[in-house]
């Protein structure tokens, strides 16, 4: 059973090894395979920041972690009110409701942090993560053009928002 819970300091190893699969496996996040340069160190200290500046969670299945998001608050006051979402999830454990938990669980620390607003960008042709965050209530607000440079390509990011 994968089991949704908050990542601690603990996790940082293996979360950061979830990043590089995640590099390789999709290209609909925005670091390419080897441009990941973060050290256990440094996710250390993400992970162990102030559940007030931020809230990281992760899908484990059996002592693996499978999918992973983070939730980043603003840092200054005029935009301490929001959010900036990512979300990731292995090829293999992709349409299992996985994705849907994250955001739900981030949803969850968002209301209790008394947050009025979360945002992300998704590149325009992921269907699959644009249909859930509609379902998750996110509205398309605006399409940055040519927003990435993907294996040659410009791709188009759509900018989401949702307010609590
Ligand atoms: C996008 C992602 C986070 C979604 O997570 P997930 O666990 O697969 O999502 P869920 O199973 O919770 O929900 C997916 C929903 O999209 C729908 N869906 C699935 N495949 C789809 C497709 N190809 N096109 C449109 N909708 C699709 C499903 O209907 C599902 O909704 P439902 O639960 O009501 O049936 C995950 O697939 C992923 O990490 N992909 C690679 C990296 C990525 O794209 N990250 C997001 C960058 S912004």
């Amino acid at each position: 059973m994968v089991v949704v819970r908050r990542a601690t300091e603990a996790d940082a190893e293996a979360w950061l090894a979830l990043g590089h699969l995640l590099d390789r496996e999709t290209s609909f996040m925005l670091l390419e395979p080897g441009e990941r340069v973060s050290s256990v160190d440094v996710v250390r200290l993400m992970l162990g920041c102030a559940l007030d500046d931020a809230f990281y969670v992760v899908a484990e299945d059996d002592g693996r972690l499978v999918g992973l998001l983070g939730a980043e608050r603003g840092e200054y006051r005029r935009e301490r009110h929001k959010a900036d979402l990512f979300v990731g999830v292995l090829q293999a454990y992709a349409g299992q409701g996985l994705g849907r938990r994250l955001l739900e669980a981030a949803e969850g620390w968002a209301r209790d942090a008394g947050l009025h607003r979360l945002e992300l960008t998704v590149m325009a042709h992921n269907a699959r993560a644009i249909a859930l965050y509609e379902k998750m209530g996110f509205v398309a607000e605006g399409l940055a053009r040519h927003s990435l440079c993907v294996d040659g390509k410009w791709v188009d990011e759509v900018d989401m928002g949702k307010l609590l």
